[in-house]
């Protein structure tokens, strides 16, 4: 049974940095309601350690900042949206700060630290290593105190309301109910797909559903093959893959193999600080010659009082599992981290649905091509969170049409217990994404992976009974975009190394592009730039 809600101006899904972002704006004008699938805390914004970029050192310019960020993306940022992001990163951080977010400092100075593929020291940190709870901290407290934003958590959105191409709302699982919210303008800011790979430092929220969703609506997706994977999460088979944020290797950490070799140097001009797809691949290829299925990262050369201090909840962690990161070697290997595809948007977070908006990670600004610097996601998230409501809020003025007969997509209905076993599904389909799909794929392995999803389909026609069945459908969705991407993708660019096509290949500074019921196509392009 469907029930329909009063209608909202605006409606915002997910509540991480990019979500927060947009309601603040939007309440500037109309009643905002916010989303959350989980508790409001639980977003990759509330993990997010190493820190935030932003060029407002005195060594530092904007045009560095987008120098840099280009350089990472490999040719396929979009250079406009680059600009942007760097060019606005700084006053929306003067904001923040003016919220009342505490950024580490150094005296009265603000304090930047290096990480991998910066040329400059361009990284605010808080608490050392928990920048992401304090901006989640500062944003969550400025939300609350707006009496336009009400938020609902615990709220899985399953569809969006779609009419005549334009997004009217979306209906959402709260508790046993399903609801229709109708809304002028829906800003879509459901963060990343990590969990859809076995091994992720992405919360268990992370499950690529608003690019699942997207999708079944209509909406173009673009440059799904672009995973990135970070080097050093903690390797112990008590734990799970713990992220060992990239400051450590920026304060002077070193990668060791498990001969006690150090190896980067051997590999890139800028050894440790060389971007993550360098540094993971290196790792791989350390672990396949020493036969290990780790290497280290070796703080034990830094001052033990400055490690603790730097890194308080990094250091916390560690000892739980009995690894005294001031004393002892760190077992370390790489996992799923971010993904740079998604929703495709304009410079101003539209997608081609109207009405619909993207922000953060689940969306494509084309600001990281292939490859993201680090800590440019979470100012992403402020400056095109900030972006799309600023433009969402041009619909304050438009009817909804209340639409109360609308059906979504049969996910949610009464129905016999299923003969087949979802979880054990959920668990194949991490672990063949992460064989099969991961640091380094070819034509063998991604088809190995495409039969396996082909031969699943089937459970997109089945009705799903929980928020864990509906996630599931998303992952698998989201799984076979990866797939087919990385398939058509016969080249090595960025995060998407082929072992079968070491070079960039005829279609490199294109994007490819997913649209339902089509198969993956190229868009071609001037260099770089989407259209
Ligand atoms: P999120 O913060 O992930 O929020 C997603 C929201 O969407 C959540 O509220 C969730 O409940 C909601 N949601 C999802 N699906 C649904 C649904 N179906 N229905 C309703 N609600 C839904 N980036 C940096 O720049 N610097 C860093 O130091 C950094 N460190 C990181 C460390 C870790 C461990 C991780 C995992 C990531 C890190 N990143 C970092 C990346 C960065 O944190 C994320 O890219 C960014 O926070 C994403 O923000 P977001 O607002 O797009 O999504
Ligand atoms: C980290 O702290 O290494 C993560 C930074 C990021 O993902 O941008």
């Amino acid at each position: 049974m469907i029930s329909n809600e009063k209608n909202v101006d605006f409606l915002v899904i997910g509540g991480g940095v990019a979500g927060l972002r947009a309601a603040i704006e939007l309440a500037s004008v109309g009643n905002v309601l916010v989303l959350t699938k989980d508790k409001s805390t639980e977003s990759s914004t509330g993990y997010a350690q190493g820190g935030i970029a932003v060029a407002m050192s005195d060594e530092d310019k904007v045009s560095i900042h987008y120098d840099d960020t280009i350089k990472a993306g490999s040719g396929l940022c979009r250079e406009d949206a680059v600009k942007v992001l760097v060019e606005q990163g700084p006053d929306l951080i003067r904001e923040l700060i003016s919220w009342g977010a505490n950024f580490d400092k150094d005296g009265s100075k603000l304090s930047f630290t290096m990480e991998a593929a910066h040329s400059r020291k361009r990284v605010l940190h808080s608490h050392g290593d928990s920048t992401g709870k304090e901006i989640e901290r500062v944003l969550i407290n400025r939300a609350k105190s707006d009496p336009s934003i009400r938020r609902y958590d615990f709220s899985f959105t399953l569809d969006l309301i779609i009419n005549d191409n334009r997004c009217i709302g979306a209906t959402v699982l709260r508790g046993d109910r399903i609801t229709n919210i109708y809304a002028k303008a829906v800003v879509l800011a459901t963060g990343g797909a990590g969990q859809v790979f076995a091994r992720t430092t992405n919360p268990f929220i992370a499950t690529g559903d608003g690019i699942a969703i997207a999708y079944r609506a209509g909406a173009v997706i673009t440059d799904m093959e672009f995973i990135q994977f970070h080097p050093t999460t903690l390797y112990s088979p008590a734990a799970p893959p713990f992220l060992l944020s990239e400051a450590m290797r920026g304060e002077g950490a070193v990668l060791k193999n498990i001969r006690g070799e150090r190896f980067m140097p051997g590999y890139h001009d800028m050894a440790e600080l060389a971007s993550r797809d360098q540094v993971s691949r290196a790792i791989l290829s350390e672990m396949v010659k020493t036969d290990a299925m780790h290497v280290y990262l070796d703080l034990t050369a830094l001052d033990k009082d400055f490690v603790k201090n730097r890194f308080p909840l990094i250091y916390a962690t560690c000892l739980q599992y009995d690894i005294d990161i001031t004393e002892d070697l760190i077992p370390v290997s790489p996992a799923v981290h971010y993904i740079m595809g998604g929703v495709q948007t304009n410079l101003d977070g539209e997608t081609n649905i109207k009405g619909l908006f993207a922000a953060g990670e689940v969306a494509c600004t084309g600001v990281h091509g292939a490859n993201r610097l680090a800590s440019n996601s979470l100012l992403e998230g402020l400056v095109y969170g900030a972006r799309s409501a600023k433009k969402a809020l041009e619909y304050y003025m438009v009817d909804v049409p209340h639409n109360t007969d609308f059906q979504m997509s049969p996910n949610l209905t009464d129905r016999a217990a299923l003969s087949v076993d979802l979880e054990k599904i959920r668990r194949t389909l991490r672990q063949l994404m992460w064989g099969r799909a991961g640091i380094i794929r070819c034509a063998e392995s991604l088809g190995i992976a495409k039969k396996w999803l082909d031969k699943k389909s089937f459970i997109m026609d089945m009705p799903a009974l929980s928020r864990r069945e509906c996630e599931l459908k998303n992952m698998l969705t989201v799984a076979s975009l990866i797939t087919d991407s990385a398939l058509l993708r016969k080249g090595s660019v960025g995060a998407h190394y082929r072992s079968d096509f070491k070079e960039r290949g005829d279609n490199w500074q294109s994007h490819t592009i997913c649209q339902k019921g089509n198969d993956v196509v190229w868009r071609k392009t001037k260099h770089g730039a989407l259209q």
